[in-house]
This record gives C-alpha cells, sequence and structure tokens, in this order.
C-alpha cells in the first residue's frame, strides 16, 4: 500500500498535523467568530448586560470546557472525521451517527454563517472608503444592501478565500493563516479597545458590561448563555473533533482547552469592552438584536473623527474573525469526504465549497429578493441557523457528553488528567452537562417554556 499516499489523505496522517502553538491558535480562531463579535454583544444586550456575561463565563467553564475537551480526546483518540473517529473509539458503527450529524450541521452553519461573513467584508470596503457614511439611514442603508444581490457576491468572496486556504491543508494553510490572522485581530481589537474606552461617556457602557444586576436575568438567559457557549466554543458539530484528529500524541490536551477556553472568553470579553462604550457613548440602543453591529455601530462610528478608520478596521475585524470560523466549519465535512470517498483534498474542498453555496443562496435571497422564502414566520436564513444552532448543535452536544461519560472506556487515557481532574471532568460530563444541555435543547425546540 502507498503509505506516503494514505498519510496524506488520512486527516491526522503524519504527513499533515498542526504544530503545538499552531493548534492552539487555529482551535482559538474557530472559537473567535462572528459569536463572539457580532452575537455576543447583542445578546448580552438583550438578555442582561453584565449578569449574562456572568452566567455565559459560568456555562463555558463549568459545561463548555468539559465537552470540549471530550470532543478534542474524541477527535485525538479516532485520528479520522468526525465520524469514524467516533465509531473507532466507541467500538460501534451506530456512533457514525454522531459524524453525520455533525457534517450535516457544519455545512448547514457554513451556509449562512458565510454571508453575514461576507456582509462584514462588503461593510468594510464601504466604511474605508466613506460611502457607508453618506446617507445617514443606516436602518435603510442596511436593509437594502441586504435584500440586494451584492451579499451572494460576497458569500461567493468568503467561500472562495476559506476554500483556498483549506485546500492547502493543515500546517501549510489552516495553521499558516491563523498564525498571522490571530494575532493580528487581537492587535485590531486593542486599537478599537482603547478608542472606544476613551470615548466620552464611554464608562457608562463599561458599568453595564461589568457591573451585574442580576434581577436583569430570566430563565431564559440562562439558556441562550449555555447555547452560546457551545457556538462559541465551536462545540457539538465535531469541528473540534475534527481538528484535535490532528494533535500530536505528545500535546496536554487540558491545558489545550484552558489556552482555548481563556481565549474564547478573552475577544467576547474585548468585544465587549468596544461595543458596549461606543454604543452608550452614542446613545444608541444596545438591546436592539442582530443588526447591532450593522445599523447602531455606523451611526457611532460617523459621529466620532476618523470614523471611516475606525470603522473600517471593525469590520475587517469582524471578516478575519469569521475566516478563522469558517475553515475550521468546513474542515469537518472535508476530512469526512476525503476519508469516506478517498476524494483529494482539494477535490473534496471544491465539491464542498460548490455545495455550500449553493445552500447559501436560498438563504441570502430570503432577506427580501424572494419574499416567498419564508416557512411558519420565519426566514429560509433563519430556519437555518435555528435548525443549526438551536437543534442539531445541542443534540450534538448532548451526545458528545453522554458518549465520553458513560460509554467510552479509554477516555481518561486519552485525555490524560491528573487523577483528581479527571474526576471533577467526569462528574461535569455525566450530571451537569447533559442535563443542562438538554434543557437547552428543549427549549430551543419549543418544547419547554418559561
Ligand atoms: N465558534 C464560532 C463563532 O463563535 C463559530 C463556529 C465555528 C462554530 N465552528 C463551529 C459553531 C462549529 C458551531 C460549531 O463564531
Amino acid at each position: 500500500m502507498n503509505t506516503e499516499k494514505m498519510n496524506k489523505n488520512q486527516p491526522g496522517g503524519k504527513a499533515d498535523q498542526f504544530s503545538k502553538s499552531g493548534f492552539i491558535l487555529a482551535a482559538i480562531g474557530s472559537a473567535v467568530g462572528l459569536g463572539n463579535m457580532w452575537k455576543f454583544p447583542y445578546i448580552t444586550g438583550q438578555y442582561g448586560g453584565a449578569a449574562f456575561f456572568l452566567l455565559f463565563i459560568v456555562c463555558l467553564v463549568a459545561v463548555g470546557l468539559p465537552v470540549l475537551l471530550a470532543e478534542l480526546a474524541i477527535g485525538r483518540g479516532g485520528r479520522g472525521s468526525a465520524a469514524s473517529s467516533f465509531i473507532k473509539v466507541g467500538g460501534h458503527k451506530a456512533w457514525g451517527g454522531m459524524g453525520m450529524l455533525s457534517v450535516i450541521g457544519s455545512f448547514m452553519i457554513m451556509s449562512f454563517y458565510a454571508i453575514v461573513a461576507g456582509w462584514t467584508f462588503h461593510y468594510a470596503i464601504r466604511s474605508f472608503s466613506g460611502k457607508l457614511f453618506s446617507n445617514s439611514d443606516f436602518g435603510a442603508q442596511f436593509g437594502g444592501f441586504i435584500s440586494g444581490y451584492t451579499p451572494i457576491l460576497w458569500q461567493a468572496v468568503v467561500l472562495l478565500i476559506t476554500g483556498w486556504i483549506v485546500a492547502r491543508g493543515i500546517s501549510g494553510g489552516i495553521e499558516k493563516f491563523n498564525k498571522v490572522l490571530i494575532p493580528g485581530l487581537l492587535l485590531l481589537l486593542i486599537i478599537l479597545m482603547v478608542r472606544a474606552l476613551t470615548l466620552p461617556g464611554a464608562a457608562a457602557g463599561v458599568e453595564f458590561f461589568l457591573k451585574p444586576d442580576f434581577s436583569k436575568l430570566t430563565p431564559e438567559s440562562a439558556l441562550v448563555a449555555l447555547g452560546h457557549a457551545f457556538f462559541s466554543l465551536s462545540l457539538g458539530m465535531g469541528a473540534m473533533m475534527t481538528y484535535g484528529s490532528y494533535v500530536d500524541r505528545k500535546q496536554s490536551l487540558g491545558s489545550a482547552t484552558l489556552a482555548i477556553g481563556g481565549g474564547d472568553l478573552f475577544y467576547a470579553f474585548i468585544a465587549g469592552l468596544i461595543i458596549f462604550p461606543t454604543t452608550f457613548s452614542f446613545g444608541i440602543d444596545q438591546a436592539q438584536g442582530p443588526t447591532l453591529v450593522f445599523i447602531a455601530l455606523p451611526a457611532a462610528f460617523s459621529a466620532m473623527p476618523l470614523g471611516s478608520l475606525f470603522g473600517g478596521l471593525f469590520f475587517v475585524l469582524l471578516a478575519i474573525a469569521a475566516l478563522t470560523s469558517t475553515v475550521s466549519l468546513i474542515e469537518v465535512p472535508v476530512a469526512f469526504s476525503m476519508e469516506r470517498w478517498g476524494l483529494s483534498r482539494s477535490k473534496a474542498v471544491w465539491i464542498i465549497i460548490a455545495g455550500c453555496f449553493l445552500l447559501g443562496l436560498p438563504s441570502a435571497l430570503s432577506f427580501g429578493l424572494i419574499p416567498g422564502l419564508t416557512f411558519g414566520g420565519k426566514s429560509f436564513f433563519d430556519w437555518m441557523d435555528f435548525l443549526a444552532s438551536n437543534i442539531l448543535l445541542p443534540l450534538g452536544g448532548l451526545i458528545v457528553t453522554v458518549f465520553a461519560g458513560y460509554f467510552w472506556k479509554g477516555v481518561g487515557k486519552e485525555a490524560g488528567l491528573t487523577a483528581g481532574w479527571f474526576r471533577v471532568w467526569l462528574f461535569m460530563l455525566r450530571f451537569v452537562a447533559p442535563i443542562l444541555v438538554l434543557f437547552v435543547f428543549l427549549h430551543s425546540a419549543g418544547i419547554i417554556k418559561f
């Protein structure tokens, strides 16, 4: 057998795997994305400010980190795609169903995620060129933009860049690219944070973000916080499992888990320190939801000196954060199709990219071009987001916790924790995580209501 070829084609083959730091940066890149920069600020605005942020931290630590470690361990233990790793460590074909769920879910997330990522590219260019500020009705501008054809063009650009990176492989593509972009992202964040914190009236925003008022919390806040901890750490969809399959056996998964969780939290924290001082300083309603960064922030940038530069940098930041996540999303179906159908990496990549483009089209068109694309009060875009993020993702998370907590005998050996930490981890995986995740799932699916 041609071992050289096998190594190349098999995820985790020696020919292509992450270096130690490359893995940490790529996994942080996967975690840090539109979830941190776009979703986290608006849900924090809607669900209770600082108290919500605290709740998010609790969910991240108590449930997110244990599941993250479990996913990394399954991937490294099985050394294959999300499907084959599960089957290999689980010892039964039925576990492959989880892999299929991951492949479909990642594909669905990618289809609409690339559209929002495309919006950020468009906004970056319009901000730098000043065109964004030539008309001060930002709501109408955004509405006009998303209901036209331009987003499709940007969606294609995002997919092509993603495909180009992933086609170059793990060490030469995904790792190389994250090693430059993740530090770059940090630099941009710090520049924007300093700008935001020195705006007049910034303190009120900092207080909203960091001084908890627990009376603002509702039971729903807790579920949203937990769901977001999963989304933000890229859990439940096989992404971390797939990345785990490219990790060296000698690397400590426990410390990697802490670094990834810490990195994700840190980037969300700084994003909050940009958005809340800015919105408070300009008297903008921070609870307005998904349109916060596309409608409210341009209004703030238009009113500050050098706003088109800062606005441009802000949207470049979002675009970079999005790209380091899209590469991890498509790696899940790419690794799967390379393994299952023996495709070369580049063939697998371009087939998947084309598929994501096609599946994304109805989402992109559902903002107005095809008004009929609304079913049961939700647009096609909302359905994709809802099914993938609220149904498949918690379901995937639940399967991972139950599998690692109850079924996988070798779990302790692969995770490599000390005896004390192993006990804590197992307790979380067995008793805490599944129950909480089950609540999120039932609530998201509309089966229970508060
Ligand atoms: N974590 C990313 C974000 O916060 C999104 C993401 C990337 C993701 N890969 C994922 C979400 C896998 C769920 C599953 O934006």
